[in-house]
């Protein structure tokens, strides 16, 4: 018995906003943004909140999952735009799935966040504290960037995902999770601050830590990249996955892509991306899939799972 992926949800608000569009809005191009990231276009919530965007992925977790919100024991939710100072995005979640009771906390890792709260998680479940565990990932990075820096702006989108995990035939077999907080000059945001990047330096950091997780997870458990099904890389820029796949020697086809539609979601990313991998039949029960993502912080991660 391990910690498995029980169901998985996401949420991505309907309006859309195309690179097109951000010509009208700053001095860039499609062709630009598609070179250097791949994106081409991303979401923004006009009227969902970071609560609501967290709702709707965890609704459909649960359903899929087969679980009700009073079965859980543990809510983690990672976002870099928390809903508010305080409370935490977890309790109002909690609140809204009607989950009284249930033990709620937030993570702040940035892009990392999903898999900071999945090795969180899998501690809780394989400690025997908790059976059932609905992590989320919800970001409205649309409020965190400064939508004349050209820099920026066309990098980062909108949406939710979200996981239940419990006791199962699945398996986190390996996750290792490191920070360097002397590196933050890369990427932060000063409180009620837009977000600053320094992306050239960070694309090179990417590349070298996500790589660095991933061989170190295979290594730990005996797994050559080719016995993977999937790759669930953190969805920043599609240079960098590339870039990643290479360092990995795995072929493209095993490596899950959907920046093209996104953009950066953040703690977002990587749970939307398992979600629509699932739903399209790129992941069947006994599947071995790696998850890496890093993020501001600088935080950075790899797991591997059994799905
Ligand atoms: N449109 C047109 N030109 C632009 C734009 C734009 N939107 N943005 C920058 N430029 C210009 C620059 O001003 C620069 O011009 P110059 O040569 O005259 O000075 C030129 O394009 C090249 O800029 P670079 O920053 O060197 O471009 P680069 O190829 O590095 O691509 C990018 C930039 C896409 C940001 C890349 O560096 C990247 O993806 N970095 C990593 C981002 C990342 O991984 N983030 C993950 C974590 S995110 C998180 O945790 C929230």
């Amino acid at each position: 018995m391990g910690t498995t992926l029980l169901g998985t949800g996401a949420y991505l608000p309907s309006k859309v906003l195309t690179n097109e569009e951000l010509e009208k809005m700053v001095d860039t191009s499609d062709e630009w943004i598609r070179e250097r990231t791949g994106i081409r276009e991303r979401r923004i919530a006009e009227k969902e909140s970071v609560v609501d965007m967290a709702y709707e992925a965890s609704k459909e977790a649960l359903k899929n999952a087969g679980v009700k919100p009073g079965e859980l024991d543990l809510i983690i939710l990672a976002t870099l735009t928390p809903e508010k100072r305080f409370p935490a995005t977890a309790c109002l979640l909690q609140a809204r799935l009607g989950a009284k009771g249930v033990y709620a906390f937030d993570v702040s890792a940035a892009c990392s966040g999903f898999l900071y709260a999945l090795d969180l998680a899998d501690a809780f479940i394989k400690s025997g504290k908790a059976k059932k565990v609905l992590v989320v990932g919800s970001e409205k990075l649309s409020e965190a960037v400064d939508w004349t820096d050209r820099s920026t702006c066309v990098l980062f989108g909108d949406g939710a995902g979200a996981a239940v995990l419990g006791d199962g035939g699945g398996e986190v077999l390996s996750s290792k999770m490191y920070a360097d907080g002397s590196l933050e000059e890369l990427l932060y945001a000063e409180k009620c601050g837009f977000i600053k990047m320094k992306g050239r330096e960070l694309f090179k950091q990417a590349v070298r830590s996500m790589a660095k997780a991933c061989q170190e997870v295979l290594a730990e458990v005996g797994v050559k990249p080719e016995e993977l099904s999937l790759v669930v890389p953190h969805q920043a820029n599609l240079r960098i996955i590339k870039a990643l796949a290479e360092k990995l020697n795995l072929p493209e086809e095993k490596v899950f892509v959907n920046v093209d539609r996104y953009g950066n979601t953040s703690a977002a990313s990587i749970p939307i991306a398992l979600h629509e991998a699932i739903k399209k039949g790129r992941l069947k029960r006994g599947d071995l899939v790696l998850m890496t993502a890093m993020g501001g912080g600088l935080t950075w991660g790899a797991s591997l799972l059994r799905y």
